[in-house]
């Protein structure tokens, strides 16, 4: 049977490190809170003139080169974003450009923290309809931009990144299984960010300069204790409903890849799951949530040090702003 199989994986982390004692001189926190709180210790911050674009280029060429297929040969790009360059055009677009993918169809996908998986499932579609298409899948965020620096209940939390993973059809008994992807929109004032300030058209409004009054800035918001709990519940909800629709068990997953949001939520979900933390891979202490990036920087770095090996069952599951949250099962 032909199957999506990921054939290359990049990622790319500013250079720049923002630590613990770093935020301590920008808002009233201390490194103590901070690890207890999240696990996370440092993260990654972009340069001024770093955009997202240009992130997600460089883990798109790595993951390229890795699957040994030409930009040109690309059909599609699919990237997850919530911090790209522009509104219009997409980052995408911009992707395609510096990597000169002139064959491609390139999109932006927003649904928040789930951008890569939500990508993943859409490109397993396209190939099992066509197993010869070459697809590229990013998440790459910018989130140190759409932060605000004065509220220690977010600004701790957040980190930039890139990474990507390129697909093509393979029958040889690897790649994706199943995924399933959610949304609840009814929660959305849960986790939120708003868009950037709109024009109010003159015949509503006798002062347009009144129209953006309520509008207090576009940083991202969120009522910390509800997410975690939603966050938690969704996506043991949705990895339990996955592992018995594909007959298999916990105890069958040789890794899991969960979104890298926070340390206690990482903990809660492994210990609701029942598997031993030695099979998930935690990157949070080091870059923080990096939103769309946060699996398939995961991904690009189990698949360089070795930890995944042919015929592993990989359960990727993600939980981010929308609501939205997925799950994916990848025989590698
Ligand atoms: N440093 C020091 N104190 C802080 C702080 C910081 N960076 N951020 C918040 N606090 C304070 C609060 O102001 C509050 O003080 P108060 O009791 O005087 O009002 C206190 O710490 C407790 O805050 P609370 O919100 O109850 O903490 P918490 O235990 O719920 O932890 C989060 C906060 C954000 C770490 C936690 O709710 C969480 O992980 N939520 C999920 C966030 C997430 O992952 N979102 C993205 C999902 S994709």
């Amino acid at each position: 049977m032909n199957r999506a199989v990921i054939i290359g994986t990049g990622s790319c982390l500013p250079e720049r490190v923002l630590t613990n004692a770093d935020l301590e001189q920008i808002v009233d926190t201390s490194d103590e809170w901070i690890t207890t709180r999240t696990g996370i210790s440092t993260r990654r911050i972009a340069e001024r003139d770093e955009r997202t674009s240009a992130l997600a280029t460089k883990a798109a060429r790595e993951a390229l080169s890795m699957a040994n297929v030409s930009p040109k040969e690309l059909d599609l790009i699919f990237l997850g974003t919530i911090t790209s360059d522009m509104a219009m055009p997409s980052c995408a677009c911009l992707v395609q450009k510096e990597l000169g993918a002139v064959n491609a169809a390139a999109m932006d996908l927003n649904a928040a923290c789930s951008g890569f998986v939500y990508g993943l499932d859409i490109a397993e579609k396209y190939i099992k309809s066509d197993p010869s298409m070459k697809i590229l899948v990013i998440g790459a965020e910018t989130l140190s931009t759409r932060t605000n620096w004065k509220d220690r209940n977010t600004c701790v939390l957040f980190g930039d990144g890139a990474g990507a993973s390129v697909l093509t059809g393979s029958n040889n008994g690897s790649g994706i299984l199943s995924s399933r992807l959610y949304s609840d929109g009814s929660l959305w004032q849960l986790l939120s960010m708003e868009s950037a300030p709109r024009q109010v058209c003159p015949v509503l409004n006798d002062n347009p300069a009144d129209a953006d009054k309520q509008h207090d800035g576009s940083y991202i918001k969120m009522v910390g204790k509800d997410v975690f709990r939603y966050a938690v519940r969704s996506m043991e909800q949705a990895v339990l409903s996955q592992l018995e629709k594909e007959g298999v068990s916990i105890n069958d997953v040789n890794l899991m890849i969960p979104h890298q949001a926070n340390i206690r939520i990482l903990r809660s979900l492994v210990e609701k799951l029942n598997i031993p933390i030695e099979k998930v891979f935690i990157t949070v202490s080091k870059y923080g949530n990096t939103s769309a990036a946060s699996i398939p920087i995961c991904i690009d770095e189990a698949n360089r040090s070795g930890r995944l090996t042919e015929g592993d069952l990989v359960l990727l599951c993600v939980f981010g702003g929308g609501f939205t949250w997925g799950v994916t099962l990848i025989r590698w």
